[in-house]
């Protein structure tokens, strides 16, 4: 029988904590229901020593979430450690993912510790989160650059106090496909015990080889992969979750290991991490990028109306990709908007079900054809959307080339209270002009960090979908916008932003007040 492989996620953990990818509470949440119906092992669903906010976050994915095992991050020290058995406590399965860095240079330079003591230091870490539960992993970190026996006798030791998994993470993303295959087989080989437990591998993709040589670590014994959608990470990032996992399916002939992820949930799963966190994802992305299953250039479109074999060695129904793009049109109701949205990988929550069919109705009276990629920006839009106090109620934008005149943006906002403002601003483009108006009217300063617009689907009708990221009195927020006028869709997307800002102002109140 083939050797299982576990997929431990880790978008909310180190995805998250990398600058441009920071997720509120109900962002993390809803991307964990997708990570648990995607059926990974295991969710990393934060840091709870870290911040109030981790902490938090942790506590509602071990609350809410079910089936796969919610692991949280901690150092060895016991406070640490103390803060992540309070976060976990009410999930049904859970894991206490305990650090340390092991190589000469984190020793040196950051820890100011021997050997010993990084040793001692692991050990009493790991017997501590021993004593709180029987799920515990421990992370050498730096690993790849740490001394080959210092590392076998830290994994032995850990081993004997009770860790049930190893992780050798490659921190800097320095190792070579090779050299993760040759030390993930020397341990295997080398350390007492480590048959007994679960190996890990870590990748970041510094020099662009995490997954590679995460695959090579699967070669050389490792039973478990980290990794995380759209290979978010620290720095570079992470190995990508969609590319690992579909290299292991679609080599399953060359690897002969299993891993039990619904891979059609791959494409709806990046694409809502990409709306949630305002970065969308590169076209040539491999396995969820726009071109990944896309043929245009006539050799290729010959060869594959003769045979899909020819250039392509997945079926896009695999990752969630349906062969039909044309859906529903205005006389489309709510069954078949639902059976569409499920057939796209998206399980619509009764709740949510109303205001998307309203945007669908919207849209159909605009658009002529709607398209799979429209249904599914408005599924991900009312998703990752924010209800808060301020609507758009009017909206006037003049764009100048050469103009005498700067661009001007005027616009009414009317907020829960009943009341409505309305004010002008001007600026070097229209989206400026936009935030001085909005400024004005919710007394707040804005400062736009990145800005990405991009038409969703086919037609001279296409909607088209903004994604922000803007600091608000200097706390940053992401803000996602979508409507057939691209200047209107990056008005929505500011508004998400003021309304997130505005309602993380207003629980801070109170929970000072507190
Ligand atoms: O990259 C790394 O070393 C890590 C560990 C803390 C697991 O993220
Ligand atoms: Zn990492």
């Amino acid at each position: 029988m083939s050797r299982k492989i576990h997929i431990f996620d880790t978008t909310l953990r180190d995805g998250e904590q990398s600058p441009g990818f920071s997720m509120s509470l109900g962002q993390k949440l809803r991307v964990a229901r997708v990570l648990a119906e995607m059926q990974v092992d295991v969710i990393e669903a934060g840091f709870p020593a870290a911040s109030p906010g981790d902490f938090d976050a942790v506590h509602a994915v071990a609350s809410e979430i079910e089936g796969p095992v919610i692991a949280a991050l901690c150092r060895t020290i016991p406070r640490d450690i103390e803060r992540t058995v309070l976060a976990l406590e009410p999930a049904s399965k859970s894991r206490i993912h305990t650090f340390i860095a092991t190589s000469p240079i984190h020793r040196r330079e950051k820890l100011n510790m021997s050997r010993d003591q990084v040793l001692n230091n692991a050990v009493n870490g790991v017997k501590l989160a021993v004593a709180a539960s029987d799920d515990v992993e421990f992370s050498a970190e730096d690993g790849i650059r740490t001394e080959r026996q210092f590392l076998a006798d830290i994994l032995q030791a850990v081993i004997e106090a009770g860790a049930t998994t190893v992780n050798i993470p490659d921190t800097v993303g320095y190792a070579t496909p090779s050299e993760m295959y040759d030390l993930f087989r020397w341990l295997r080989k080398t350390v007492p015990g480590i048959d007994t437990v679960h190996i890990s591998t870590h990748c970041h993709d510094d020099l662009g080889l995490a997954v590679a040589n995460s695959l090579a670590a699967v070669e050389g014994g490792a039973t478990q992969i980290e990794c995380a959608l759209n290979g978010i990470g620290e720095r570079a990032g992470n190995c990508a979750l969609e590319e690992v996992v579909m290299a292991l399916r679609t080599r399953a002939d060359y690897y002969d290991v299993v891993c039990g992820i619904d891979t059609r949930r791959l494409v709806a799963a990046s694409h809502l991490l990409a709306a949630v966190t305002g970065n969308f994802v590169p076209r040539n992305k491999a396995i969820v990028g726009e071109n990944a299953f896309a043929h245009e250039a006539g050799i290729h479109q010959h060869g594959m109306l003769a045979s899909r074999d020819t250039y392509e060695i997945m079926q896009p129904q695999d990752v969630g990709l349906q062969d039909s793009q044309l859906i529903l049109g205005k006389h489309s109701g709510r069954h078949a908007v639902v059976d569409r949205a499920r057939e796209m990988g998206y399980k619509l929550e009764e709740g949510e079900i109303e205001a998307i069919m309203v945007r669908f109705k919207e849209l159909a009276d605009v658009k002529k054809r709607v398209f799979d990629s429209d249904l599914e920006a408005i599924i991900t839009g009312s998703q990752t959307g924010s209800i808060g106090p301020w609507s758009l109620n009017w909206l006037s934008v003049v764009s100048r080339v050469n103009g005498e005149s700067e661009p001007t943006a005027s616009l009414t906002l009317a907020h829960v209270d009943g009341t409505t403002c309305t004010h002008t601003g001007d600026g070097d483009g229209p989206v400026e002009a936009m935030v001085h108006a909005l400024e004005q009217v919710t007394e707040t300063r804005i400062k736009v960090l990145s800005l990405a617009m991009r038409s969703i689907s086919l037609g001279e009708d296409a909607q088209g979908e903004a994604s922000m990221r803007a600091t608000v009195d200097g706390v940053e927020f992401s803000g996602h916008g979508l409507s057939t006028d691209i200047v209107a869709a990056c008005a929505e997307a500011l508004l998400e932003i003021i309304n997130r800002a505005t309602r993380s102002a207003a629980q801070l109140k109170q929970s000072n007040a507190a």
